[in-house]
């Protein structure tokens, strides 16, 4: 029978490879996907091709990826626990959806993976996969091998011939995941919360310190919640996150380091490089300022954090979170207009913002003289009927501490 794996190339998937093919006798058809990792991928092909696997798929999901799955996501401004950008976790419905369409396609009646046991990608996963195609089997070798250390990993490697050049090229003490969106750093000295990552852990940012003296100024275009052009130059949605990364990433934009609860119960110490995805919340916000209406934009910022642990905790496919993008895409509408932002050290901020569908209104707001457009004794009775319930409260002798 067939398995599809969602196979990086990397040592720890070709591993998984020879043993589904040695445990349970599995013919394994590997999926790799480029979702902007940064990251050759079509060298996975001769990999597995050693390895003997007869059904390759390697696909280009850049563009899917960002359009489909990261823009929808920050038309929420969501942000999981006040910090973290959900790079990792965005990606890994999509990686699902097309283990599972590669699984129809080639008769295939399971999947397997890479995520250990202990985290939240296994969850994201198999939540995925249940969700779309219910009755698939689920291999995850990770919570069923013994191979816990790298020692006995390279082990089994020589026991079953698989090259160990299968290393990936940079060797880096930590676990890593990137995508268009983020790039992350688990484990190793990290595991200590205290320890301060060395400078040379960040692959796509300078450090602030060593950022430009001069600020650098962009401007987002949006469409419907959505960035469509950079400094008037119409973009697809990859392209738009590859140059934030890398103006971003020039002016060290986009770090964080923080300790997140795990959906399995554990806390975790993690380190994130999100250029694009800083600018884009920023920005994002920025025009909603402008477009939103105040009771839409709050009720947005109420739903926002379910809309974000749902997203970490691995239900992308479910009715909640499909109703929830509903309500969230139908504010979208008027979110039209331009942002300019400066760059400049670590910092994104906002200085000029535009709109065709601006609800702000100079002859309102203004604090000349307004041409009857607001009424200032109109607020005396605003007050004071505002004021009624304190009042009584008050005067029938409930103190403040
Ligand atoms: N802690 C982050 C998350 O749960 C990043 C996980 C990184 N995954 C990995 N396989 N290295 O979303
Ligand atoms: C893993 O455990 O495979 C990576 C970390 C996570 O999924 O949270």
């Amino acid at each position: 029978q067939k398995i599809v794996l969602a196979y990086s190339g990397g040592l720890d998937t070709s591993v998984i490879v020879k043993w589904l093919q040695e445990t349970y006798d599995y013919e394994v058809v590997t999926f790799t996907a480029d979702i902007g990792q940064g990251e050759e991928v079509e060298p996975a092909r001769a990999k597995a091709e050693a390895l003997g696997v007869k059904e390759i798929f390697i696909e280009d999901l850049r563009e899917e990826f960002a359009k489909d799955y990261v823009f929808p996501m920050f038309r929420a401004n969501a942000i999981y626990e006040g910090e973290y950008l959900l790079g990792t976790s965005i990606a890994r419905p999509l990686i699902a959806k097309r283990m599972v369409e590669i699984a129809a396609k080639v008769g295939a009646g399971a999947i397997s993976h890479g995520a250990t046991g202990k985290g939240n990608d296994q969850v994201r996963f198999e939540l995925g996969a249940y969700a779309l195609m219910p009755g698939l089997k689920v291999v995850a070798p990770w919570r069923e091998w013994d191979l816990n250390s790298r020692e006995l990993l390279m082990q089994y490697c020589a026991e079953h011939n698989i090259p160990v050049e299968m290393k990936r090229g940079k060797k880096s003490p930590y676990s890593m995941d990137a995508n268009l969106l983020h790039i992350s750093y688990e484990g190793g000295n990290l595991e200590d919360p205290w320890w301060e990552p060395e400078e040379d852990i960040w692959r796509w940012s300078v450090s602030p310190e060593e950022a430009p003296n001069a600020p650098t100024y962009v401007t987002l275009s949006y469409e419907k919640g959505d960035v469509i052009a950079i400094d008037g130059e119409a973009c697809s949605a990859a392209t738009v996150m590859e140059r934030l990364n890398e103006l971003g990433g020039a002016n060290g934009i986009g770090r964080l380091d923080i300790v997140e609860n795990r959906y399995v119960g554990m806390k975790s110490r993690g380190c994130y490089e999100t250029p694009a995805g800083t600018i884009m919340l920023k920005a994002h916000r920025a025009i909603e300022s402008l477009t939103l209406d105040r009771e839409a934009a709050h009720l947005k910022d109420e739903l926002m954090p379910r809309y974000a642990k749902l997203i970490y905790n691995g239900y992308w496919w479910s009715p909640e979170r499909e109703a929830l993008q509903a309500a969230i895409d139908s504010t979208q509408q008027y979110v039209n207009g331009e942002v300019r932002l400066k760059l400049y050290k670590g910092s994104v901020s906002v200085v000029g913002r535009r709109s065709e569908q601006s609800l702000f209104d100079e002859k309102i707001a203004t604090f000349e003289a307004d041409e009857g457009a607001y009424d200032q004794k109109d607020a005396e009775g605003f007050i004071k009927l505002n004021a009624l319930r304190l009042k009584i409260s008050a005067a029938k002798g409930r103190s403040h501490s």
